[in-house]
């Protein structure tokens, strides 16, 4: 197996992680139960970190990380509980068949530890998620309640905002795998890290309010600018647009949670503005300051 063949295989396992994770979000957002979503949110966590181990050792290779993901591997299941966390364990499993074959096809020392190591920890997770069924079943909980159902434009509002959150975390880690800019790279990995809060608090208030989160696919291969300084500046301005969004609706909806929640990210984004103008700034000035010094 030479080099190119194992970058495909670590493309697939990125897709692979970035599949089940799609699907465990949908699980933490439709389940109300706190003590099983952290549970799952904690597997989540580490199915990112695989996710950006992979990605890392495409990078490493020579190759170009690509944020696709498999429609076939998300398995939403449901309605009832047991049911969905049933496919979390049909998930694991897959995960589990998937890196041992590629155990035995790889040749690289690095890839092979790693996959021995991420094969322990699907194990790992098809044990918590069986015990997560036995919990979920012992004591009843997991048939959904119906409960009031919410304003059919408030759903598509916080679905709205999901999908743009969604679609930002994808465009920030593309940034943060392929940019050579150690704080550039910095930054957008924190502000990938939030919107994934953002996402998270909107995935659980649709599924609070009893309807269906909508973690549809978005656009996995954003247009790269010419320069650094040219995206760093339409980052601002789509930041500058969001924090816009959200204060515009938070006058629109009727619910104190959710106009609470909105101006929660409403004031994160605007951070977000800040701390890449901030960049920017530190960005000029170096390059002036070098610039500079060729002069001298
Ligand atoms: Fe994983
Ligand atoms: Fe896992
Ligand atoms: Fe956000
Ligand atoms: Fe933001």
């Amino acid at each position: 197996m030479d080099r190119k063949e194992t970058i495909k295989i670590l493309l697939y396992d990125v897709a692979l992680e970035h599949s089940a994770i799609v699907q465990y979000l949908y699980h933490i957002f439709l389940i109300s139960d706190g003590n099983i979503t952290s549970e799952i949110e904690e597997i989540a966590r580490q199915e990112m970190r695989h996710l950006k181990w992979f990605a890392q050792k495409v990078v490493q290779l020579g190759g170009q990380v690509v944020l696709d993901r498999l429609e076939d591997m998300i398995r939403i299941g449901g309605p009832d509980w047991a049911d969905m966390l049933s496919m979390d364990v049909w998930a694991e499993d897959e995960a589990i068949k998937t890196y041992t074959r590629q155990l035995e096809l790889v040749k690289e020392d690095s890839v092979k530890r790693l996959l021995e190591r991420v094969i322990k920890d699907e194990e790992a997770h098809k044990v918590e998620f069986y015990e997560l069924i036995e919990k979920v079943k012992e004591s009843a909980l997991g048939v959904p309640q119906q409960e009031q159902k919410a304003d059919p434009r408030t759903v598509e509002l916080l679905n709205k905002f999901l999908k743009e959150e969604y679609q930002t975390i994808i465009n920030y880690l593309y940034q943060f795998f392929h940019s050579k800019n150690c704080d550039y790279k910095d930054t957008m990995l924190d502000l990938a890290i939030e919107s994934m809060v953002h996402m998270g608090k909107l995935g659980e208030k649709i599924g609070e309010l009893g309807h269906m989160p909508d973690i549809a696919r978005v656009d996995f291969s954003p247009k790269p600018s010419k320069s650094l300084q040219e995206q760093v500046k339409a980052e601002i301005a789509y930041e500058q647009s969001t924090g816009r969004d959200y204060s515009r609706e938070t006058a629109s909806v009727q619910d104190p949670d959710i106009r609470r929640l909105f101006q929660f990210i409403e004031h994160q984004e605007e951070y977000h503005k800040h701390k890449l103008m901030e960049f920017f700034r530190l960005m000029n000035r170096l390059t002036v300051g070098s610039l500079k010094k060729e002069n001298a």
